[in-house]
């Protein structure tokens, strides 16, 4: 339903997306994962053309959304698509919620014109688990704890039903708890409304509980891509192993978890060859030539590591 290929975004001179393929099926849902700043956010966005113009722009690749070609389509058409079919929860909570309208006020807005009716919006709030304490009160955002703001941004989301739901970090502001509450919510729309899902997050033990296909990114590119199966049991790129070993272990608590050494390099001053090279410990001569492909180790697995198919 959605197929992305070769995406590049610039943000002034750094090329922050630096050729992304990326398909999402009907129902399905693929899980976006990486560091703090690899890109995850700007290939979410590109997704309906939403990166800011004064700031950027895709420079290449093409996106379909249903066979349609989202980066030819005109302001209009992008519309009816943007926030209806495709439908996003934003990073940045403070972006999505008004604080001067109510719930009820912002539940409306977002119901498509024909659905607007009081039922409709009880509905939505019953979806969410919301009727009890929005129900038909006039409640405003910041009456709300964090965990119920955001069952509101995603009753937002979903009720426009769309096909695709972009998910950016949806469970980062709030404690473990009401993390899980909130991950149960995701789980629980996507099979009832049969939705796909892009679940962006940095936190890989989430992405496992998501996932049913996940794309590891580093500095701007996928560096390995599989079912999640082939990512949680063989993992073949140094990057995802550090991610992998940097969760602390959740069958033994008392292991030492390692994070990754180093840090991501800047865009503006990215290294020859392998982008990891200087934090990976499997590197050889090779790495520093030329930037590895990324290349199948298996029909539904692949990794962009010239060892990938030794390192078990
Ligand atoms: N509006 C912008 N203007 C300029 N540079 C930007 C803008 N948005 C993002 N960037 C830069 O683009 C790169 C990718 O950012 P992006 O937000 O996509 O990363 P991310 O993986 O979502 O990170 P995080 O986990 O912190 O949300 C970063 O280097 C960031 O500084
Ligand atoms: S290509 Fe080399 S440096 Fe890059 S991840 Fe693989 S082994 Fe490490
Ligand atoms: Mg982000």
């Amino acid at each position: 339903m959605l197929e992305i290929k070769g995406l590049k975004v610039r943000y002034g001179a750094n090329e922050v997306v630096r050729g992304v393929d990326l398909a999402i099926k009907k129902g399905e849902c693929v899980g976006l994962v990486g560091e703090s700043g690899c890109g995850k956010t700007t290939v979410g966005l590109a997704t309906t053309k939403l990166i800011d113009a004064r700031k950027g722009g895709i420079t290449s690749g093409r996106i379909f959304f249903e066979d349609r070609d989202v980066l030819g389509l005109d302001a209009e058409d992008l519309r009816k698509i943007r926030g209806r079919r495709i439908s996003y929860v934003f990073q940045e909570p403070s972006s999505s919620l008004n604080p001067v309208f109510t719930v009820h006020e912002q539940l409306r807005e977002a119901l498509p014109e024909k659905d607007r009716a009081e039922k409709a919006i009880s509905r939505i709030l019953a979806d969410v688990g919301l009727e009890k304490i929005v129900g038909k009160k006039q409640v405003y955002p910041h009456e709300l704890s964090g965990g119920m703001q955001q069952r509101v941004m995603i009753a937002m989301a979903v009720a426009p039903e769309p096909d695709l739901l972009i998910l950016d970090e949806p469970t980062t502001a709030l404690d473990v708890s009401v993390q899980k509450q909130i991950l149960e919510l995701i789980a629980e729309l996507k099979e009832k409304m049969r939705l796909s899902i892009l679940f962006i997050s940095h936190d890989l033990r989430i992405v496992f509980s998501m996932a049913d296909r996940i794309e590891v990114m580093y500095a701007g590119r996928i560096v390995e891509s599989g079912l999640k199966k082939d990512i949680v049991s063989e993992p073949r790129h140094p990057y995802t192993k550090g991610l992998i070993n940097s969760i602390p272990s959740m069958k033994n608590r008392k292991k030492k978890f390692e994070a990754i050494e180093g840090k991501a390099p800047l865009f503006s001053d990215l290294p020859q060859g392998c982008k990891f090279h200087p934090r990976c410990g499997f590197r050889i001569e090779k790495c520093m030539e030329k930037e590895p492909a990324l290349e199948n180790v298996s029909d539904s697995h692949f990794a962009r590591c010239v060892r990938a198919k030794e390192l078990l």
